[in-house]
């Protein structure tokens, strides 16, 4: 294991662990580490993604998990994943000429294909957050193949970069959006995340439990749910799955 710093951050660097975010949580629970320290792992062996997916995690890829210790209301706390989406977004626009877009809820896409994926996990006591763990896989020169949503990876569009400046890149905008969000709250955060979302103001399918819902993305409300206009009623949903069209 290897300790670097970069900016405020403190990098802990593993060749492999099972999970990047269960680590973090562990070490996080046993205050161990704290407020912006970072577990960053080459490869994972039990790399989770939403919903209890699996995230292949071979070498070569980016696989890490923030530490966040927000003073702030509980009800915020998910707003936390599109302050990294919106990031990772500025950050991969400057690197790649196509397309980037953000997918509610947490997904980067490139040319409507999934790079990256993001898992924010929390510990709560009480009515006070503990801390969050918001785990980052980006996809550098492998993807999976069959996924429900098709999945590319950055070499595929001609970026050559390492994991460790990928890093880098990323956290140079999500520190100032952070502390943009601490300082003056969600809205601009929101704002940026609808410039350029997928599927935004057009029909599209949803899948909600077990149900396939058909309609038009109208926005993003203020607590980070998608609001979905079908049949002239506007549904507010928390957990979904976008599908490709
Ligand atoms: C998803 O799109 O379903 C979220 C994927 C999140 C994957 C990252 S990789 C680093 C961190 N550790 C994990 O086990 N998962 C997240």
């Amino acid at each position: 294991m290897t300790i670097w710093n970069y900016k405020n951050f403190t990098i802990h660097q593993f060749q492999e662990l099972e999970s990047t975010n269960s680590h973090a949580f562990e070490m996080a629970n046993s205050r161990q580490i704290f407020d912006h320290e970072i577990i960053l792992a080459n490869s994972q062996n039990k790399g989770r993604g939403r919903q209890d997916r699996k995230w292949s995690s071979p070498n070569g890829n980016l696989y890490f998990s923030i530490v966040l210790q927000p003073q702030t209301n509980i009800k915020n706390i998910p707003q936390i994943s599109f302050i990294a989406i919106v990031a990772l977004q500025i950050a991969i626009s400057k690197i790649v000429q196509n397309c980037v877009q953000a997918k509610w809820p947490n997904d980067l896409l490139i040319d409507e294909k999934k790079v990256a994926g993001i898992l924010l996990e929390s510990k709560f006591t009480q009515k006070e957050c503990d801390f969050v763990i918001l785990g980052i896989g980006l996809n550098i020169n492998s993807h999976p193949q069959n996924t429900i949503f098709p999945a590319d990876n950055l070499q595929d569009y001609g970026v050559n970069i390492s994991p460790k400046n990928a890093l880098e890149k990323f956290l140079d905008e999500f520190e100032n959006l952070y502390l943009n969000w601490k300082n003056f709250g969600f809205s601009s955060i929101r704002n940026l995340w609808l410039k350029n979302a997928y599927k935004l103001g057009k029909e599209t399918s949803i899948k909600l439990d077990d149900k396939i819902i058909t309609g038009t993305l109208e926005t993003l409300d203020e607590e980070g749910n998608l609001i979905l206009k079908h049949n002239s009623e506007s549904l507010k949903i928390n957990a979904a799955d976008i599908l490709s069209s």
